[in-house]
This record gives structure tokens, sequence and C-alpha cells, in this order.
């Protein structure tokens, strides 16, 4: 089968890495994340992923924020079998395929045109799922999207990429759009922010994680009325980081000792 041809680049371009990330981890002996889809898909990719230097350890973690958000997006589900899913930033990722939501809920996986074009390519329709090419900085697609039913709304990735401004407004779209609901994503500080710039997938695809760094999870519910904020989890914390090989380990060790350090990289939850 010929391979298809990628035309990615800057932010767009780093769903790659994510992608080979979570195949790589699903490779390993005892995986986190199960991710046939992306194992698939990085086969029938034309495109060289040795450049984004995906380590192991790295895409330990990337699996690990996915299984995490997985797992918080079944238990909304749970709450909410009728939902209207919004997957911001989805790049390439395969949660649909993952969570296996309830029959009733319309999914949208979100992103920029030519990351969907190049999904509509590698992945198969269903009934209940949608895509949309647009950017979460310029929501006017949201008006088109169904909102008589509870939002669930997982972002993984992504808005490390936005400015405060961005995120607060995108934030208020979504509140002001649907009855209810809840909204997850990953959350970073802004001195894991000022670390990532050296990160060689960073480099490779000449993307900057300009964004804002994100000090205080409770500070957002003051910048958007109606939000609630309900719980995090801590990167560090997780208790699968005994999974991560020595030196990284040694390093988490460490870092815990400095308060700044400790809460660098979180997950977080928030109702409405
Ligand atoms: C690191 S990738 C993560 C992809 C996917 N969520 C995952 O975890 O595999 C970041 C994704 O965010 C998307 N993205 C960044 N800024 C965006 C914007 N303003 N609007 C839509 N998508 C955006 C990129 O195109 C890319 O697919």
């Amino acid at each position: 089968m010929e391979r298809e041809k990628v035309r990615l680049s800057g932010v767009a371009e780093t769903t790659l890495a994510t992608l080979y990330g979570k195949a790589l981890a699903s490779r390993s002996a005892d995986p986190v994340l199960v991710d046939r889809q992306a194992q698939d898909a990085v086969g029938r990719l034309d495109y060289d992923f040795s450049r984004l230097g995906v380590s192991r350890s790295t895409a330990l973690g990337i699996a690990l924020r996915s299984s995490y958000l997985d797992r918080w997006t079944r238990e909304a589900l749970s709450h909410h079998p009728d939902a209207t899913v919004l997957h911001l930033g989805c790049g390439l990722d395969g949660r649909s395929q993952r969570v296996e939501p309830p029959p009733a809920v319309h999914w949208y996986d979100i992103d920029y045109p030519e990351v969907i074009e190049l999904r509509r390519r590698l992945y198969p329709g269903r009934p209940g799922y949608h895509t949309v090419g647009g950017s979460v900085t310029e929501p006017q697609w949201l008006a088109h999207l169904p909102a008589d039913r509870p939002g669930v709304v997982v972002a993984e990735g992504l808005v490390q990429y936005l400015t405060e401004a961005e995120v607060v407004s995108l934030l208020a779209a979504i509140v002001d759009r649907f009855p209810g609901g809840v909204i997850i994503f990953d959350a970073w500080s802004s001195l894991a922010m000022r670390l990532s710039r050296r990160r060689k997938v960073f480099r490779a695809t000449g993307t900057g994680v300009g964004g804002w760094g994100i000090d205080d999870p409770l500070v957002i519910q003051s910048l958007v009325p109606g939000l609630r904020f309900d719980k995090q989890q801590t990167f560090l914390d997780m208790p699968e980081m005994v999974r991560f090989d020595w030196p990284t380990r040694l390093m988490v060790a460490l870092t815990k000792r400095f308060p700044a350090a400790y809460n660098s990289g979180r997950l977080v939850r928030y109702s409405f």
C-alpha cells in the first residue's frame, strides 16, 4: 500500500510526536496505553519520525497523559452519556476509538484544517463521529455544534500553545455555548514552559511553546465566570512514575523537593 504523504509543519507537526509516542509505548511489554490506531497510522505515514527525538521515556510520558485523560473522559461520559464531546487539538489521536463512547454521544475532533485533512485520509468515519477543521482560537464553528446536551471537552497537549487571553476566551465561549459539562486538559507551569523550549521536538518543528504558563489552576476559575475547578492530578505524583528508567526517577525525586517544580505539569478538570 502506498504510504500517506505528510505535509504538516509548525505546531500542527507536533501531533506526529505524540502519535509516535503512543505507538511506541503501545509496543512495550506492559503498556499503560494500547493504541492500535496510532501503531497502524505510524506504519502508514511517509515520515521520518526519528527527527522528533521521541525517546522511550518521552513515549511513556505521552502515553501516561493519554491514559489518564481517557479515564477522565470515560468518567465524564458515565455521568453524561448523551454528551457532545469536543476533542480540541485532537491531532491524529485516537481517543474516540480508545474511549468507546456511549452510542448517543456526538463526538467532534477539532484541529487545524491540514491536520483534519490527514486524519480523514487515515481513519474511517463512523456514526456519531465528526471532524472540524478550524482553529480553537477562532471558535465560530462552535455555533454549528449541537448545544442542547452537556459538553465534555478534552484537550491534550494543546493549551501550552495558547496565550492566556486565548485560553480564557475559548473556555468562556464553551461555558456560554453548553448548558453544563466538564472541561479537562493538561496544564503546564511557567517553569515547565521555560524548560521545555530546548526539547528536540520543538527545534525539529520550529515551534515554540510560547503559551500561558499556568501556575495556579484556581486562577482560571476566577477568569472564566461559571467555571469551577474540580480536581487535579500532578504528573510527578502519578503512581506509574515507578515505570520510568532510573535517571528519570532520580530526577523526579529531586524535583519533588522544590515546590515550584513539583506542580510543573498536571491534569486539571473543571465543571460548569
Ligand atoms: C502536541 S499535539 C497533540 C495532539 C493530540 N492531542 C495528542 O495528544 O496526540 C498539539 C495539537 O494541537 C493542535 N493545535 C495547536 N494550536 C491549535 C489551534 N489554535 N487550533 C486547533 N488546533 C491547534 C496542533 O495542530 C496539534 O495537532
